[in-house]
């Protein structure tokens, strides 16, 4: 049998490609309208140089830390994905293999598996909520999220329901039915490994998203119908925010942050951190990479809260890029789907082998002990790289912004 083993992020997406079915490896490449954000957020990592040392390099490696709370092994965390059908363990297999490695995991409200299942593997668990439904029925899922024993919450509201894509978007079937067992037959009789692997569960991908409901069990909506639900609420608000925030006792993150004057609202709504992000590239498109909105954000309130970046992260050099930039520490989304799709949990932890190994090699050539030594002068930053979001002169330092302006 040939080596299950990968040796970069490239290669596992690779065979992610071989082994899923044409849809759902569509769902994962995802990206929206022209993909001019999905490009720019690997593009600016590539952009970035590093300044090497010769000599009087460390063989220290010391890489953990704590995020919302959490001590963890290195500052990688699994980000929130809505994703189905990618593997039958899907979650679960993540927060595995996330523990194996001592780091947390993000689990989205659009996730395919229970957060108490997942939070069963992996007890260091954010759950991840959108704001959709009444405030009633987000305090219920929060509760159970907290029941459940996630140590922490995500709010993620960067989302504007922009579709359009110029290569086309997946068909995704809101129900496995006849009609989308006929439309899906041929993509998916042509990836047997991926049928096999369902089928040794017994059961295929049911496409529903078990944390949208109150109560574990019970009979939870369609990932279509939470999504027509979602549409339907009123986009929240600061206060929102803010209120939100304050049902949950416990480390809070805003994510989907990209503007300095949006972290400042997010400061004074009581959050804990904020992950500057732009959805992996999958909303607004034509928003910059969240690695060039990064240095003023962290400039601007990173004494505050902890700013994490996520976006493009596809190597543990880019790891380095980031938290040299101001980042505590980064989200990874594609990286890890990647790895689950190319070997299931062994492939979520070759990744996060991977970043940690390529995260190591960037601290000794940085001549850095520790990640928390590394300093924006260890990168090579060229002209005009920065987009300084959400400040009155952009050019400005950010201490001198003024604009703070409060918005319903
Ligand atoms: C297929 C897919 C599904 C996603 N679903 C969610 C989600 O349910 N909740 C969320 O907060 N972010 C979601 N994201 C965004 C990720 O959490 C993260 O911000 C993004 O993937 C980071 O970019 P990267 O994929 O380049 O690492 C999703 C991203 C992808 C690619």
């Amino acid at each position: 049998m040939a080596n299950a083993w990968f040796e970069t992020v490239a290669e596992a997406q690779r065979r992610a490609k071989r082994r899923l079915p044409k849809g759902v490896y569509g769902a994962l490449v995802a990206g929206s309208e022209k993909g001019l954000t999905v490009d720019d957020n690997l593009r600016a990592f590539d952009e970035l140089g590093f300044a090497p040392h010769t000599a009087g390099l460390s063989n220290s490696r010391q890489m953990a830390t704590t995020v919302m709370g959490q001590d963890v092994s290195m500052p990688v965390l699994i980000s929130p994905t809505g994703v189905q059908a990618v593997h039958p363990d899907g979650e679960v297999a993540v927060a595995r293999a996330a523990a194996a490695r001592g780091l947390a995991m993000g689990l989205s409200s659009f996730a395919s598996k229970p957060v108490e299942e997942v939070v069963a593997a992996n007890p260091r668990t954010f759950f991840q909520m959108y704001w959709v439904g009444t405030r009633e029925e987000m305090l219920a899922r929060m509760d159970r999220a907290e029941r459940a024993g996630a140590v922490g919450m995500i709010a993620t509201l960067d989302w504007s329901f922009a579709y359009g894509r110029d290569w086309g978007s997946p068909f995704i079937p809101a129900k496995i039915d006849f009609e989308a067992a006929r439309r899906y037959a041929p993509q998916v009789l042509l990836r047997p490994r991926w049928l096999a692997a369902f089928a040794r569960t017994g059961r295929i991908p049911d496409l529903t998203v078990p944390n949208m409901v109150a109560t574990p069990g019970e009979q939870a909506p369609t990932f279509f119908g939470a999504y027509g639900a979602w549409m339907q609420s009123p986009m929240p608000s600061w206060e929102d925010v803010a209120w939100l925030r304050e049902q949950w006792d416990g480390p809070f993150m805003l994510k989907g942050v990209m503007r300095v004057d949006d972290a400042h609202r997010a400061v004074d709504a009581g959050v804990t951190a904020i992950s500057v992000s732009n959805h992996g590239g999958n909303n607004l498109d034509s928003t910059p990479a969240s690695i060039r909105a990064l240095p003023a954000v962290a400039e601007a309130v990173g004494d505050q809260v902890e700013v994490l970046l996520d976006g493009g992260i596809r190597r543990g050099s880019d790891v380095a890029k980031a938290l040299a930039l101001g980042a505590k520490a980064v989200m990874i989304g594609r990286a890890y789907l990647w790895g689950l799709a190319a070997n299931g949990q062994a492939g979520v932890e070759n990744v996060l082998d991977l970043l940690r190994d390529g995260l190591g090699s960037a601290l000794t050539g940085l001549a850095r002990e520790s990640t928390a030594d590394l300093q924006r002068d260890d990168v090579v930053v060229p002209p005009g790289f920065e987009r300084r979001l959400g400040v009155d002169e952009p050019d400005a330092p950010v201490e001198t912004v003024v604009g703070r302006r409060r918005l319903a």
